[in-house]
């Protein structure tokens, strides 16, 4: 076990993975377990989210499953209030949940816009919304929410949907960063490139379903080091933030891509 978020209480919202495998919001479950914070691990997903207590337990870490939809303003409130009453505090706040979304503005629905804003961007408003109190109160926390590179550069397929809720997301962050700074809250945002996590396997064998090795070979050639990223890149960029090391940096993006949005020329 490690010590680098000894001592705190961290929430990971999406902590299950969609898949066999492993998942961002996974790894950021076990890692920070690992570096021995007690974890809540939140999902709607139960089964996913006793998955990743199955492991962290098997570790000899700390954690306790909360089943609740962050979409919704009573479960956040909830799920802030149950992390007190079970851990007395809440050190870290981790948004992870957020689903992919392929189209443009016409092929896009006015259903499939508010589904995207609701479950990457609201739920990231309404959770820091009820965070944040108890934050300020101990006048200490790190928030830290989960991006994408299509928030900062476009993409070869069109995602529009996707791509303004992980902008918003920045910049839900920025505003956060600075109007809560002086009472002790850091925000930061990480923006994953291509992760080869288990919801990326399914977006892809449903779009490519006889290439899917062809196609994760043609990502990687255009990433400067060569290879894709893993839910473990995410989680490492995150566990930095969320730790005390970063106790100097707020507002901060922190690319996690292989040099993919440097090295794409315009
Ligand atoms: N894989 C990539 O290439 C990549 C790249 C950039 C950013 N991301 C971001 O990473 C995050 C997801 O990563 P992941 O690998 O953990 O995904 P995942 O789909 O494997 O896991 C997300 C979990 O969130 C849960 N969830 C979904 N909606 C929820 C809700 N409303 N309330 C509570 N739980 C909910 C799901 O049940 C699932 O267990 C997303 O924000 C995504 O945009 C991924």
């Amino acid at each position: 076990m490690g010590e680098r978020v000894k001592g705190k209480t961290a929430i990971v919202t999406g902590a299950g993975a969609s898949g066999p495998g492993m998942g961002n919001g996974k790894a950021a479950a076990i890692l920070y377990a690992r570096e021995g914070a007690r974890v809540m691990l939140v999902d709607c997903n139960l089964a996913a989210a006793e998955e990743t207590r199955r492991v962290i337990d098997q570790e000899g870490g700390e954690c306790t499953v909360f089943q609740r939809d962050v979409t919704r303003a009573v479960d956040c409130q909830c799920m802030a209030a149950k992390c007190i009453e079970v851990f007395g505090r809440i050190d870290i706040l981790h948004n992870n949940v957020g689903i992919p979304g392929i189209g443009d503005v016409l092929s896009t629905s006015e259903e499939r816009w508010d589904e995207i804003m609701n479950i990457n961007l609201k739920s990231m408003f309404l959770t820091c919304k009820y965070v944040l109190p108890q934050m300020e109160k101990q006048r200490s926390g790190a928030i830290v929410n989960i991006s994408s590179i299509t928030a900062i550069k476009r993409l070869q397929f069109p995602s529009v949907a996707y791509s303004v809720s992980k902008a918003g997301v920045i910049a839900l962050t920025r505003e956060i960063a600075i109007q809560h700074a002086a009472r002790g809250v850091r925000a930061n945002a990480v923006v994953p490139g291509y992760i080869r996590t288990p919801v990326m396997e399914t977006a892809v064998a449903d779009a490519h379903a006889e290439d899917v090795e062809k196609i994760f070979k043609e990502r990687a050639d255009k990433i400067p080091v060569r290879k894709l990223g893993d839910a473990w890149d995410t989680a490492y960029a995150a566990l930095f933030l969320a730790s005390d090391e970063a106790k100097y940096v707020t507002g901060a993006v922190l690319v996690a891509d292989g040099g993919l949005t440097e090295a794409t020329k315009i």
